[in-house]
């Protein structure tokens, strides 16, 4: 596997191979892999002839700049598994890379629609701009035909989407399913901060909703809203920032039960800890 920092390398290298006729898949990531990852790369693989994977931890993002300066960068560990995993290509640009007049702001302002604002949107206020100036950076240095993201960001993923329309880009853009621990913990690289407590505690992501999704059929929204609630708040160390049933396209809660496009959508501290998670009921 060949490292890449600059985007002029990134592109002497690609364009040849896409005027050869290969297909080329991008994974973009911001590190500290594991193996949700992995199963993004997989499916890559049987999607392209190329896969460039980024490890990119992006400032414009991060609401918080504790949570940047801690976000983990375990760059060895990281090329080791891309390596194993036989990824083609990883680029890893430097900030000043992607942002050339870092720390001043770049104009970056486009309509992802009102579900921008909703859920992570009114939690983290602004992170949807900033995942999406990014992955249109990297769009525009990878040119993938192609591009894996993990359901586990179900709106980064409709954020995502909704910008490849509202730009006219000719990428297709493809969600994984959530890989879980064997305990139903969703993988993320966060779970790295976790300590014992907060890792026994953070079960009460997954058994809420499983819980929901297990009774849909059988009781009303609001009924499993509160259930699913009541499970979390008798969880010590847990810190309930969301828990919502909502339509996937506008992320608005449902008050009448659908036959398709319902997801439950949870985010909570554990301990010092943010997670989210959720799943697809329908
Ligand atoms: O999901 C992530 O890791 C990031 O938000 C992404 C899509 C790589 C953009 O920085």
């Amino acid at each position: 596997m060949k490292v890449i920092a600059t985007i002029t390398e990134l592109q002497q290298t690609l364009t040849p191979l896409r005027q050869g006729g290969a297909k080329i898949a991008l994974v973009p990531t911001m590190g500290a892999l594991h193996n949700g990852h992995l199963s993004l790369i997989a499916a890559a693989q049987k999607q392209a002839d190329i896969v460039v994977c980024s490890i990119f931890v992006n400032p414009t993002q991060f609401t918080d700049p504790k949570d940047l300066e801690k976000y983990p960068r375990p760059l060895e560990h990281d090329i080791k598994m891309l390596t194993e995993a036989g990824c083609n290509f990883v680029f890893m640009p430097s900030v000043k890379e992607m942002y050339p007049s870092y720390p001043t702001p770049e104009n970056w302002k486009i309509d992802l629609g009102p579900a921008e604002f909703v859920l992570e949107g009114e939690f983290r206020k602004g992170h949807y701009q900033g995942v999406t100036q990014i992955v249109y950076k990297l769009f525009d240095a990878v040119k993938p035909e192609v591009a894996f993201f993990g359901q586990k960001d179900f709106q980064q993923v409709l954020m995502i989407k909704n910008m490849v329309l509202e730009l006219g880009l000719a990428v297709d853009i493809v969600t994984c399913p959530i890989i879980r621990e064997t305990d139903g913990l969703a993988m993320s690289s966060r779970n790295i901060h976790l300590n014992k407590a907060d890792r026994e505690h953070s079960l009460a992501l997954s058994k809420a909703l499983f819980y929901i999704e297990e009774n849909y059929t059988t009781q009303p929204i609001d009924r499993l809203v509160e259930q699913a609630k009541a499970m979390i708040s008798s969880v010590e160390g847990v810190e309930l920032d969301y828990l919502t049933i909502v339509n996937g396209d506008t992320l608005l809660p449902i008050k009448e039960k659908a036959s398709n496009n319902t997801v439950a959508l949870i985010a909570a501290k554990v301990g010092e800890t943010r997670l989210i998670d959720n799943v697809i009921i329908n």
